[in-house]
């Protein structure tokens, strides 16, 4: 963990100052972490050399998406909003990938206008009205075919994506009527299979068993695709006793399959990229006495950092200021909402905290602000980003102005 002397660090600022400075509660990335996970993730697939397409769904700061693209990194993007924000950021449309299953004509006639990289068609419906509006533009469209490849990712249910019950993608019948639909069309040009079987993967073995089904797949198809889009997925330890995504194997599979088949790679990760570079920092409104228990209330809650109260998951909690002395009673770590599942943790050994105390709840830099909202009329907390000493407010404050 980052402490020095018992304060808690990010980079070279210590998060009492920054609570101080800015206020709670407050998102904080730290550059150094970012910048070493995209240099891990290009070397855990050296061998490969993907296109990396960055999951803005995952984090769409702006000034964040702007340091993820001066690393090469391209987009993969779900709405017109994300598109909008990924031009901006300076990403060039040949590094930006659009997945989703309901875009709309608006989202669609966007994609063609800026020539985007690939549109990753989800339905037949789709791909008719992706070839309606090439045919009206008089230009071919590159699309790929997202494949459902009905492979358990071994994650929760709730970001589960590539069973044959989720609704993504299509089935292998399906997907083998549309590459000769496509093959047959003067406006569609079918460059990728993509896949995406779900997020927080902390098994290789799940993405074995998706690519067996690509090989199968390619072959029956009889097409040869110039990308194969596996998307991301790739988990993070949320907590200690998690164990970590083996790359090395996955990179090997992936390399097997490519023997068979030559295709480029594209890869749509987004928390393996930002997840872990994210803390959010709170502080200590009241601690509430309880039969058994004590209630922490915090002053950041489940608008500001949803997934706990969404996926009964935990992220670890830290005190800004380390000591020795261990509270006696259980702490519920709970946030200011009116909803019982504003919960972010309950925790039997802690140190003994006080009111005002600063604490941190980590890794929140994937799916942290960009599932956050405005419910209670709370404005968003600002982010920050930290380089070594220097700190940039890289997102203000909402103010309640901006609500009311
Ligand atoms: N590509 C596609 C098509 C996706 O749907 C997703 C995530 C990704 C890439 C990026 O996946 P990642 O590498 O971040 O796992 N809100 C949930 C996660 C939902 C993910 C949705 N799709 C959470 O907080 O865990």
């Amino acid at each position: 963990m980052n402490y020095k002397k018992n304060h808690f660090f990010i980079e070279n600022i210590s998060s009492e100052k920054i609570a101080e400075k800015f206020a709670t509660p407050i998102y904080c990335y730290s550059y150094k972490i970012l910048k070493t996970n995209i240099k891990n993730f290009k070397r855990n697939f050296k061998t490969i050399k993907p296109t990396i397409c960055f999951a803005v769904k995952s984090n769409t700061n702006l000034n964040l998406l702007r340091e993820i693209k001066k690393f090469g990194l391209g987009a993969d993007v779900v709405s017109m909003g994300e598109m909008m924000i990924a031009k901006k950021a300076g990403i060039s449309s040949k590094k930006i990938v659009f997945s989703g299953v309901g875009k709309t004509k608006k989202e669609i006639n966007y994609a063609i206008e800026k020539n985007i990289l690939l549109i990753n068609a989800e339905s037949k419906s789709e791909i008719i009205l992706i070839e309606k509006i090439a045919k009206y533009k008089k230009k071919k469209v590159n699309i790929g075919i997202r494949l459902n490849p009905n492979t358990n990712p071994k994650t929760l249910d709730q970001i589960s994506t590539g069973k044959k019950e989720n609704k993504f993608g299509v089935s292998e019948n399906t997907f083998l009527e549309l590459v000769n639909y496509i093959k047959n069309s003067s406006y569609l040009n079918l460059k990728c299979l993509s896949v995406h079987i779900g997020s927080q993967i902390l098994s290789h073995k799940p993405y074995e068993k998706m690519l067996k089904v690509l090989d199968k797949i390619i072959k029956k198809s009889n097409h040869n695709f110039e990308f194969l889009d596996l998307g991301g997925g790739m988990g993070i330890p949320y907590e200690n006793k998690f164990k970590k995504l083996n790359y090395k194997k996955y990179s090997s599979a992936i390399n097997r399959l490519l023997k068979k088949h030559k295709s480029k790679i594209i890869f749509e990760p987004g928390r393996s990229i930002v997840g872990n570079a994210g803390f959010l920092i709170t502080k200590v409104l009241y601690i509430k006495e309880a039969q058994n228990k004590s209630f922490v209330i915090l002053d950041a809650g489940m608008n500001d950092m949803m997934r706990p109260a969404l996926y009964g998951v935990k992220h670890k909690i830290v005190p800004s200021i380390k000591s020795k002395n261990y509270s006696k009673k259980t702490y519920e770590f709970v946030g200011p909402i009116c909803e019982t599942t504003d919960k972010f943790s309950t925790l039997s050994k802690f140190q003994k905290l006080n009111e005002n105390d600063i604490i941190i709840i980590c890794d929140t830099g994937a799916y942290g602000v960009s599932l956050s909202s405005n419910y209670n009329v709370r404005p968003k907390p600002p982010e920050l980003l930290i380089k070594g000493s220097k700190i940039n407010v890289i997102k203000r404050r909402e103010k309640l102005e901006d609500l009311i």
